[in-house]
C-alpha cells in the first residue's frame, strides 16, 4: 500500500497507477471481475491516508473536543479545528470561523433554510433555484415558501442542460431574497455561470448560496472571488469520509443568523431562564460533532492539492471524452446533457431499455455506475425520462477502465434488446 508521502514525491508527473494504488478498495473484486468504479458523482472512494487518519484518531487520541484539558483532548481539539484551516484555504475563504462543519451538503442547505431562511423570507418574497436542482436545494425552500407565503421560482433547462442567464434575468427582481444553485449538476455535468448569476442577484440584494457538492472537487473553488454569500459540500465527494460537510458562509450574514440546533458547545451560558449564545462557528455546531471524519477530511483535502485540481481536471475530461466518442457510437444511446462547459461525468439513456435493467447487468461484471433520477426527479420530468444511467470519472479512473465499460454496455445492451 502507497502512503501520502510516497505519493507526494512520485506527482506531480501525474501517474494514475500509483493513485490507484493508494485506494486499496479498487484492487477488489465484484462478481469475480476487477472492480471498476465510475458512481464517483454519488460518492468517491477512499485513499489510504484517509482511513489511516480515522484509524490513527481512534487507536491513539480519540477524545471529546474543546472541552477536555488532557492530552488526548487537546491532540484531538488541535486536529480537529486544522481542518478548518485547511477548509479555509481550499476554498479560499477570509476567516476560518466562516468555516461550519456540517453531516454534508443537504445539511448545510438546511442550515440556511431553517436560520437565514426563518428570519428573512417573509409572505410575498420570492426564492430561485435552478430546474437542474438535486432534491437537497429544492425541499428546503419549497418547506420554507409554504411556511412563509413566499414563492419558490425556477429558471429554466434547455435541451443541452444549461440554464441562461438571460431566463435568470427575467426572473430576477426586487422581490428576490434568494438564489440558491447548484454549481454543477450532478445529474448532468454542466457547469453553471454561477459568478455572473451572483453578480446579478447582489444587484437586486438577494444572497446567493452556491450547493458545491460537485463543484468543490473538480473546479478551483475562491468563494471570496466568487463572491457567494454560502458555499455548502460534501467530503465524501471530495476522497472524504461520509458524514462531515461545510457550509461556508460570510461572517457577517453567519453573525446575524439565528441559531440552527440547541445543545452544548453552542452556548455561552444556560440558565433556565434563557441561554445566550457562542460565538462562530461554534453557535451553529451543537454536541458533539463528527470528530474522526472531520479529522481525516484534512486528510483528503491534501490528497486532492497533492495531486493538483488542474491535473486531475485534464485526465478527467480526457476520460469523459473518450468513453463519449465511444458511447456516441451505440446505436439508441443518447446522452442527455451536451453543454459544453461539463465535468467529469456522462449521463445517458438506451432506446427501449430501463436504465436500471443496464445497472443491474453492469454491475454483473464487476462495473459500477448509478442509474436512476439522481435525485433530480424534476429535471429527469423537464427530459420525459424516468432516469439516466450515470457513469462519472475520478482520479483514479483510467481508459481500459473506459474501454471495460463500454464493452460491458455493448454486452448488456445485447442481452436486453
Ligand atoms: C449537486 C448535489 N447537491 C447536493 C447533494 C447532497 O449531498 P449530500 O448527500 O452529501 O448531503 C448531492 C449529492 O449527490 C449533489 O450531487
Amino acid at each position: 500500500m502507497i502512503n501520502m508521502e510516497t505519493l507526494t514525491q512520485i506527482l506531480p508527473s501525474f501517474d494514475v497507477e500509483a493513485i490507484r494504488r493508494s485506494f486499496p478498495v479498487l484492487s477488489r473484486m465484484v462478481n469475480n471481475k476487477t472492480l471498476v468504479y465510475l458512481d464517483n458523482a454519488a460518492t468517491s472512494q477512499k485513499p489510504a491516508a484517509v482511513i489511516d487518519a480515522i484509524s490513527k484518531y481512534y487507536s491513539h487520541y480519540n477524545a471529546n473536543i474543546h472541552r477536555g484539558i488532557h492530552t488526548l483532548a487537546e491532540e484531538a481539539t488541535l486536529a480537529y479545528e486544522a481542518t478548518r484551516v485547511a477548509v479555509q484555504q481550499f476554498i479560499g475563504a477570509a476567516f476560518s470561523e466562516e468555516i461550519i462543519f456540517t453531516r454534508g451538503t443537504t445539511e448545510g442547505i438546511n442550515l440556511v433554510a431553517y436560520t437565514w431562511g426563518r428570519k428573512n423570507i417573509h409572505e410575498g418574497d420570492e426564492i430561485i433555484i435552478s430546474g437542474m436542482e438535486h432534491h437537497s436545494n429544492i425541499v428546503p425552500w419549497q418547506i420554507l415558501c409554504e411556511e412563509k407565503g413566499a414563492l419558490l421560482k425556477v429558471v429554466p433547462v434547455n435541451d443541452k442542460g444549461e440554464i441562461s442567464v438571460d431566463e435568470f434575468k427575467i426572473l430576477l427582481s426586487s422581490k428576490t431574497k434568494l438564489v440558491s444553485i447548484v454549481h454543477v449538476s450532478n445529474a448532468l455535468g454542466t457547469v453553471n455561470p454561477v459568478e455572473e448569476m451572483i453578480t446579478l442577484a447582489h444587484e437586486k440584494g438577494a444572497i446567493v448560496l452556491i450547493d458545491g457538492a460537485q463543484s468543490s472537487v473538480h473546479l478551483d473553488i475562491d468563494v471570496q472571488k466568487m463572491d457567494c454569500d454560502f458555499f455548502a459540500f460534501s467530503a465524501h465527494k471530495l476522497y472524504g469520509p461520509t458524514g462531515i460537510g461545510v457550509l461556508y458562509g460570510k461572517k457577517e450574514i453567519l453573525e446575524n443568523m439565528p441559531v440552527f440546533m440547541g445543545g452544548g458547545e453552542m452556548i455561552r451560558e444556560v440558565t433556565f431562564e434563557g441561554s445566550t449564545y457562542n460565538e462562530l462557528p461554534y453557535k451553529f455546531e451543537a454536541g458533539t460533532p463528527n470528530i474522526a471524519d472531520t479529522i481525516a477530511f484534512k486528510a483528503a483535502l491534501e490528497f486532492v492539492q497533492n495531486i493538483g485540481k488542474d491535473l486531475a481536471r485534464n485526465h478527467e475530461k480526457e476520460l469523459v471524452e473518450y468513453a463519449t466518442a465511444q458511447l456516441e457510437m451505440i446505436p439508441g444511446l443518447k446522452i442527455i446533457g451536451s453543454s459544453e462547459n461539463k465535468v467529469s461525468l456522462i449521463s445517458f439513456i438506451i432506446e427501449n431499455i430501463h436504465p436500471q435493467d443496464v445497472g443491474v447487468l453492469l454491475d454483473n461484471q464487476g462495473i459500477a455506475v448509478r442509474t436512476g433520477h439522481h435525485c433530480a426527479q424534476p429535471l429527469m420530468k423537464r427530459f420525459g425520462i424516468p432516469g439516466t444511467i450515470r457513469a462519472s470519472f475520478a482520479i483514479y479512473n483510467t481508459r481500459e477502465e473506459v474501454d471495460v465499460f463500454i464493452e460491458g454496455l455493448k454486452k448488456a445492451i445485447k442481452m436486453l434488446s
